[in-house]
């Protein structure tokens, strides 16, 4: 495990990503804001450093991370991009868009940070802070969310150290995540462009780059299933209650829109992701409405309905795990 000692606090100025960077180039764990959630960043190419982020989280088994890259330049070093994976980087990157290719010769990341597959998922994140940081790392950072196993992804500082205080050598506090939501992953690995996990890069604008539909699931055979596409990954500690079209008086309940369910007034707590109907609202808001309601300590969170298209996409993938049986 890892050696528990106290977490620096650091600002988002230069001397803080100074600091930082050296700390994820000695092999530290630090995490950082980028523009979908909080990540648990470590030298990608350093393998003991990349244990200690599946120490810290309790993951119980290494699962393949994404390895983020300041650059398309750097990402080429890394992973081999064929024509829709070039095409998919220079529309999303920077942005909340990962891409599983195949590992270049003399890639860098590591075969843990890979998890022994011979594919790297790349991004390069649309945040000020993590480029900064990036560019002074001069290596890949391979991470995952800064959240224990099994909990929500953190959106803030705070819900990072409730986690992972005193685990993790420093933080950098870069205020409230704009997306709120992982990062679309879709592998480009035979040609084709499948999607792995939906997420801040909507089907809608991806499909509108690459002129054709994305494939559905991962690859037959191409690489195990990674832990943000197991059914529980994303859970609270309440059961979630999806598409509820009345809420009972002893639920917490997660709206959406102008118009409540019945039942909603005298319910035990309640959050509304957004009242004007707007889906980037909600996904900002959505894993600490989770953790603002689960907080509230009732059995059970009741879920409005909530559309499926553009990043409802996600948002509703997300819940569907939060609910999945455990
Ligand atoms: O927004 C995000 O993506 C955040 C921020 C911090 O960048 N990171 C994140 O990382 O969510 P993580 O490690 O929790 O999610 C990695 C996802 C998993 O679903 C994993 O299975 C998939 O990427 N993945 C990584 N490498 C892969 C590979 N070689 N083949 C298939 N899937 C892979
Ligand atoms: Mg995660």
């Amino acid at each position: 495990g890892s050696i528990p000692g106290e977490t620096v606090r650091l600002g988002i100025d230069p001397a803080g990503i100074e600091h930082a960077a050296a700390l994820l180039r000695q092999g530290g764990l630090v995490a950082f804001p980028t523009e979908t959630v909080y990540g648990l960043g470590a030298d990608a190419s350093d393998a003991e450093a990349v244990a200690r982020i599946y120490a810290a989280k309790g993951r119980p088994s290494f699962n393949p991370l994404i390895s983020h890259v300041a650059g398309l330049e750097e990402a080429r070093r890394e992973g081999v991009f064929d024509a829709v994976a070039l095409r998919l980087a220079e529309a999303f990157w920077p942005g909340p868009l990962t891409l599983v290719v195949p590992a270049a010769l003399g890639a860098t990341v590591s075969d843990l940070a890979r998890a022994g597959l011979p594919s790297v998922a790349l991004r390069v994140p649309a945040h000020p802070v993590a480029l900064s940081l990036l560019e002074q790392v001069g290596r890949p950072v391979a991470a995952p969310s800064a959240n224990r196993s099994g909990r929500v992804s953190p959106t803030c500082a705070e819900h990072v150290l409730t986690d992972l205080d005193g685990r993790i050598a420093a933080i950098l506090d870069g205020g409230s995540t704009l997306v709120g939501v992982e990062s679309t992953v879709i592998a480009c690995l035979d040609g084709k462009a499948r999607l792995l996990r939906p997420g801040g890069v909507t089907r809608e604008a991806a499909e509108a780059i690459l002129g054709v539909s994305l494939e559905e699931g991962p690859d037959a055979g191409a690489a195990p299933i990674g832990p943000g596409l197991l059914a529980s990954h994303y859970a609270p500690r309440a059961a979630v209650r999806l598409d509820a079209s009345r809420v009972e008086p002893d639920e917490a309940v997660l709206l959406f829109g102008p118009v409540d369910p019945p039942g909603a007034e005298s319910a035990k707590a309640r959050f509304n992701l957004s009242e004007a109907g707007n889906l980037q609202e909600a996904a900002a808001v959505l894993f600490s409405a989770l953790r603002r309601l689960d907080a509230a300590g009732t059995r059970t969170i009741a879920v409005a309905p909530i559309p499926a298209n553009g990043l409802g996409e996600a948002i509703n993938d997300r819940l569907r795990r939060a609910a999945a049986p455990r």
